[in-house]
């Protein structure tokens, strides 16, 4: 099959790439001219693990290729899919103009075998509209499916390539049908693939994503209740996780989500709601708890520290919004480092693989001087008085804690992952401060 991917992002670049290694030929167009320049030398513009092998392998074969222009790619193509960026507008619901965009280029040159298929995350209704769209700019019926995708950063490959269900939304079963075959390679342990209607497929992207803020919503509230109530949020976590009921999945206290979703569906679905003129509660405690969590650690911070942190260094280690990713968008790790750079501190982050993206982002930042970034974790400790982790890298499980102690001025942790076992920190010589569980200081 032939498949024009439109939007070469994390899911195009990973979809389109899955696509290209069962045999399909697939282009990915993009409007960023130095995203496709870097793609057609082999440079791959994002870190996700094992991509860039599979990329130069299907580009060796011919079966993988980039361009900018959508003109050229589209003629000949079974499926064109659309995986733009459909980011947070100003009054937090969805910005489709990418998605437009699109939709505008392609229908001159749309063949009537082509079926649109759209993977980027759009409000309910949205696949309605653009089959509206081209059928008037057409004249004619055309094929408009929507396809939400599940993958994760970090592990983005493995959820494509063994996906735990396929979702598409149909007006006519023959569409259904075709996607079908398309992912019968990532089916083949019998895996689900779910025929809906488009209204309730786009839905249920927004549900899904909508359920897993709300799971860690739920357990970081749950964790500043422990610790302003004397128990500890580990315990009670591996007490209710395992009722089968409940499970463990999802409910890691932390510093909050952050990524290219989680953050922008949840608020889009409550513009959405709120369009219909109904109030989603759930949803609205939901983005407040994320927002306050991300500065959880920061009063201890200033407990430590004292409320101006001129004077100070402070270390922080991991910047991604999650691990096994360079993604930083909406990351915990950016509000972290703002704050100390806004109270005075000297900054010095560490992140494997961000801290490109982290250069890039606060490059404009006021205090921008005031922030260093450095390759090793070790080196970014030397002389200071706190370290805070914002990431969970597995490389930051199992640190040498001598080192650790002989860097830093003064030995003090802020653990926005909980880590580390806080009794074990104390032995060390630390004074640790994590996420819904008593500080302790050296014995
Ligand atoms: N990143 C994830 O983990 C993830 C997971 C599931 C779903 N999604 C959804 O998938 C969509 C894409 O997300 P992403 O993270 O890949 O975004 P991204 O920002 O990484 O990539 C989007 C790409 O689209 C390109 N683009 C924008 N306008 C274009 C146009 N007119 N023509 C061609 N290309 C254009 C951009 O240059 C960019 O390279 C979003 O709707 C997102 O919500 C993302």
């Amino acid at each position: 099959m032939k498949i024009t991917m439109v939007g070469t992002g994390y899911v195009g670049l990973v979809t389109g790439t899955c696509f290209a290694d069962t045999g399909n030929r697939v282009v990915c167009v993009d409007v960023d001219q130095e995203k496709i320049f870097r793609l057609q030398r082999g440079d791959i513009p994002i870190y996700e693990p094992g991509l860039a092998e599979l990329v130069h392998q299907n580009m060796k074969h011919r079966r993988l290729s980039f361009t900018t222009r959508l003109v050229e790619a589209v003629p000949g193509s079974d499926f064109v899919f659309i995986a733009v960026g459909t980011p947070q507008g100003e009054d937090g619901s969805a910005d489709l103009s990418n998605l437009w965009a699109v939709v505008d280029q392609l229908a001159p040159v749309l063949e009537p075998q082509t079926v649109v298929v759209i993977k980027s995350t759009v409000p309910v209704g949205t696949n309605a509209q653009v089959t509206r769209r081209l059928e008037e700019k057409l004249g004619r019926r055309v094929d408009v499916a929507s396809n939400p995708e599940f993958l994760k950063e970090g592990s983005a490959l493995e959820d494509c390539i063994k996906p735990d269900r396929v979702v598409v939304g149909v007006r006519r079963e023959e569409v259904g049908r075709r996607l079908r075959r398309l992912y019968a390679p990532f089916l083949r342990t019998d895996r689900p693939f779910l025929v809906m209607s488009p209204e309730s497929a786009e839905m249920t992207k927004y549900a899904a994503n909508a359920m897993l803020a709300t799971k860690i919503s739920f357990i970081n509230e749950m964790a500043n209740l422990c610790q302003a109530l004397g128990a500890d949020i580990n315990d009670v976590r591996r007490g209710i996780g395992h009722d089968a009921r409940i499970g463990f999945a999802f409910l890691f206290p932390g510093l909050g989500y952050g990524g290219s979703c989680f953050p922008k569906d949840v608020r889009a679905l409550q513009a959405m709601a709120r369009q219909l003129g109904l109030q989603p509660r759930i949803l609205e405690a939901v983005d407040q708890v994320n927002q306050q969590q991300k500065r959880v650690l920061l009063d201890a911070v200033h407990e430590e520290l004292g409320e101006d942190l001129s004077g100070h260094k402070v270390a922080v280690w991991g910047l991604s919004f999650k691990p096994r990713t360079d993604d930083i968008r909406e990351a915990p790790s950016l509000v972290v480092v703002d704050h100390l750079l806004r109270h005075g501190a000297q900054v010095q982050a560490h992140d494997p693989v961000a801290l490109e993206n982290v250069r890039r982002h606060f490059a404009k930042h006021p205090r921008q001087a005031n922030l260093s970034l450095h390759e090793d974790p070790y080196e970014a400790l030397c002389g200071a008085d706190l370290l805070v982790i914002c990431t969970e890298w597995k490389e930051f499980q199992h640190p040498d804690l001598e080192l650790m102690r002989r860097q830093m001025r003064r030995p003090i942790i802020c653990d926005g992952r909980n880590l580390y076992e806080p009794e074990l920190m104390a032995e060390a010589g630390f004074v640790y401060h994590s996420i819904g569980r008593a500080p302790v200081r050296p014995r």
